[in-house]
């Protein structure tokens, strides 16, 4: 058994966390990772309406009686959904862990207090974690440049931002952004981390609700296999390496283009066909450099349980024997 603040802190058997991701953070593979003694994360957004956000956690319930939550991510948009209304559901269907991400919690801080709910926090920089902390978040994810989505602009990988996190908070810390086995996750929890935050690793799962030709492809991957598009307008994503995503970092070469000018490549309906019908070329799809560290498409129990088995062996094996 590996235990830590963050295991405690969320009634979970292991210190290993799926992440929110928009297409892929449906009910059947939430409660598979949580019936695997890990925590699963539901995407608020992933569902049309707070109505169908309501109806996704009731499904999430009657597959799983362990703890589970909902990643709510508020992102500058011009059509912004009605987050009051997600996290109004949220609450109003009695689910006490939320994964924020994307902007400070704290305009949700008052009814999330109100209701007993668990925050932990997702950002990419330790002055973002600091600022969580002191709005009231039980936890913190730190995410490095290693990740899938949203790395933010300071390039730091876990290897420094989870230990540089670690020191600097009071509240545990997650690490995001890299982790994929155990040899990573015995890294993190050297790091300080008190759990690992996995995106990538879960999409290669059975119970993703995305199609084979993706998670095939991911198996196939190594560690160049992601582009970083957006840099140039301050708003950088790690997606998939494509002729789409490929097209979309030639035209930001320019160095003069503007969204517009890639609107249509990047557009999200586009990039939900690739999960639905597993044309790998239709559009973008978010994945992390640990793309390269997936073999195999397991359940999420077989992989939760290799996990955190190879986890101990490493602590007590190959550890032990480099002390002299
Ligand atoms: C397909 C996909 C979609 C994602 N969508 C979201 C999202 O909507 N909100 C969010 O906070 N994070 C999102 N993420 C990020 C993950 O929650 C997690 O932070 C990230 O994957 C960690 O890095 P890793 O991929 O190296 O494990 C997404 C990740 C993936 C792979």
């Amino acid at each position: 058994m590996l235990k830590t603040r963050i295991t405690d802190l969320f009634g979970i058997e292991h210190p290993v966390i799926q992440g929110g991701m928009q297409w892929v953070g449906y009910a059947e593979l939430v409660s598979a990772v949580s019936n695997a003694g890990a925590l699963g994360i539901l995407t608020a957004l992933t569902q049309p309406t707070p109505e169908d956000l309501a109806k996704e956690i009731a499904r999430t319930r009657e597959m799983t009686d362990k703890p589970f939550g909902v990643n709510l991510t508020v992102l500058p948009t011009i059509n912004p959904p009605p987050y009051e209304e997600y996290a109004q559901a949220i609450v109003g269907s009695g689910v006490k862990i939320v994964e924020t991400a994307g902007r400070s919690p704290e305009p949700f801080m008052e009814l999330f207090k109100e209701y007993d709910v668990k925050v932990i926090h997702k950002c990419t920089s330790v002055r973002h974690a600091l600022k969580a902390q002191s709005v009231g978040v039980s936890a913190i994810t730190i995410d490095g440049f290693e990740c899938a989505g949203h790395p933010g602009e300071d390039d730091i990988p876990s290897l420094v931002l989870l230990p540089q996190a670690a020191e600097a908070l009071d509240v545990p810390v997650a690490g995001c952004g890299g982790f994929s086995d155990a040899k990573s996750m015995v890294a993190a929890l050297a790091l300080g981390g008190e759990a690992i935050v996995m995106g990538t690793r879960f999409m290669a799962t059975k119970e993703a609700g995305i199609h084979q030709n993706v998670k095939d492809k991911m198996t196939e991957a190594d560690e160049l296999s992601t582009n970083l598009m957006f840099r140039t307008m301050h708003n950088t994503a790690r997606v998939f390496k494509n002729s789409v995503s490929d097209e979309v970092v030639e035209i930001e070469s320019t160095g003069s283009a503007t969204f517009e000018d890639v609107k249509d490549l990047v557009a999200g309906q586009r990039g939900r066909v690739v999960f639905e019908e597993g044309d790998l070329e239709h559009g973008i799809w978010s994945a992390g450099i640990s793309v390269a560290r997936v073999k195999d498409v397991p359940t999420c129990k077989e992989m939760v349980s290799r996990l955190v088995s190879d986890a101990e062996d490493i602590i007590d094996g190959r550890l032990q024997s480099i002390k002299a």
